[in-house]
């Protein structure tokens, strides 16, 4: 019988998407194109910040700097952390898998966050934690729509 070779890489999708080799995360709506997505808005981008804003709102002039920005939005019950780093947006399950630390409050470095309460640091674009290279953070789509910041959860 010939040697059917190695078979299959279970470490590699059928695309450059990671993996989710433990469960911890599951990748419930990374396949689904943006039509297919529900989006909801956590944030509205105006000129100028509002009295009393009914909604998070994020100055036009902060969108249009280079500056890194970080936020903590609510959607639907989950804690969210909204980020932009080096000019590309992310977001990640807000609490992190340690003990619940606030990434958003977070430093941003080199496509990372560093959580503020014991250091475990995770990839921006996959919640991937560096030490270990497990994928303990869901990250979630995010786009820009006009005057919205919008994220996937579902
Ligand atoms: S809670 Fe984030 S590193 Fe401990």
């Amino acid at each position: 019988m010939p040697d059917p070779g190695p078979g299959p890489d279970p470490s590699s999708g059928p695309d450059s998407a990671p993996r989710y080799p433990n469960d911890v995360v599951e990748a419930k709506n990374r396949d689904l194109s943006p039509d297919d997505r529900k989006w909801h808005t956590v944030a509205l981008i105006a000129d100028s910040l509002p009295e009393k804003p009914a909604q998070r709102t994020v100055p036009k002039s902060q969108i249009e700097s280079e500056d890194d920005i970080a936020m903590e939005v609510l959607v639907e019950s989950r804690v969210v952390a909204v980020f932009r780093h080096a000019g590309q947006w992310y977001a990640l399950d807000g609490m992190c898998s340690h003990q619940g630390g606030p990434l958003a409050e977070g430093v941003l470095r080199d496509g990372c966050v560093t959580c503020p309460w014991h250091g475990w640091q995770y990839d921006l674009a996959t919640g991937i934690q560096m030490i270990n290279q497990q994928p303990l953070q869901e990250s979630f789509p995010v786009r820009l729509v006009e005057d919205r910041i919008e994220i996937s959860i579902d």
